[in-house]
């Protein structure tokens, strides 16, 4: 099965949060495939972050789907909000609740795609039972918390190990690579068969006249 063409999502974390419409047209226009929006909630993460509320109001900012990694527990009782806010992919992490197929039919309930985070000691096995329901799977190469933290190299591994479980399903499942992806580790996931590029410090550095450029060292050679 073809993959899917290379997109890349940049993790407005790594934004200046005064001026978060601004940057999140800015990337737009430097050619971002989507919005990734990191929601930490100060318990499943030891970071807070962002709420449904600063979702919605950088709706309007971007025609770009807002790809939207919620780290919450639990995640049921935000799912609405995130997509009345705006979200078109709603992740959640198994780790966070008690039902992970019942939460992924509650984020397809709302129209959101669906996806599943796996942390980097969660093994690629934790979502084959749900693989019929989802969009999207999200490798954590980080442990989840923080922005410009360091690729864990063991986790292509894990994104080899899904490529094939997702094209042997013969289902169209995004593959999304997410913590330390630069244009030195962006080829070894793409090698491994990452079609999704999360960046958020390597794409949010040198000003918004530098996010074009930025967001091309990720994709490689043309
Ligand atoms: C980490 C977040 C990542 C983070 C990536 O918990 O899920 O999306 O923002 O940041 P960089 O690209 O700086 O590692
Ligand atoms: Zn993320």
């Amino acid at each position: 099965m073809a993959m899917n063409p290379l997109r890349i999502a940049p993790s407005i974390l790594a934004a200046d949060f005064a001026r978060l419409g601004a940057e999140v047209e800015a990337v737009t226009t430097a050619g971002a495939d989507f919005i990734h929006i990191d929601v930490m909630d100060g318990h499943f993460t030891p970071n807070l972050t962002i709420g449904p509320a600063v979702v919605a109001a950088i709706r309007p900012a971007t025609k770009l789907p807002f790809d939207v990694h919620l780290m919450l527990l639990p995640a049921d009782p935000y799912i609405e909000a995130f997509a009345e806010a705006g979200a078109n992919i709603l992740t959640v992490h198994p780790e966070a609740g008690p039902h992970l197929h019942r939460t992924l039919q509650r984020i397809k309930a709302t129209g959101a795609k669906a996806g599943v985070a796996l942390n980097p000691a969660t093994p690629a096995s934790a979502l084959e039972p749900v693989l019929e329901e989802l969009d999207l799977v999200l490798v954590m190469s980080v442990n989840p918390g923080f922005g410009g933290q360091k690729f864990i190299p063991s986790q292509l591994k894990k994104i080899e190990l899904l490529r094939e479980l997702i094209n042997r399903s013969g289902k169209d499942i995004m593959l999304e690579v997410d913590g330390g992806v630069d244009p030195q580790t962006a080829p070894q996931a793409i090698a491994a068969g990452a079609d999704v590029l999360v960046a958020g410090s390597a794409v949010f550095h040198g000003g918004a006249d530098s996010y074009a450029a930025n967001i091309r060292a990720l994709r490689g050679p043309a």
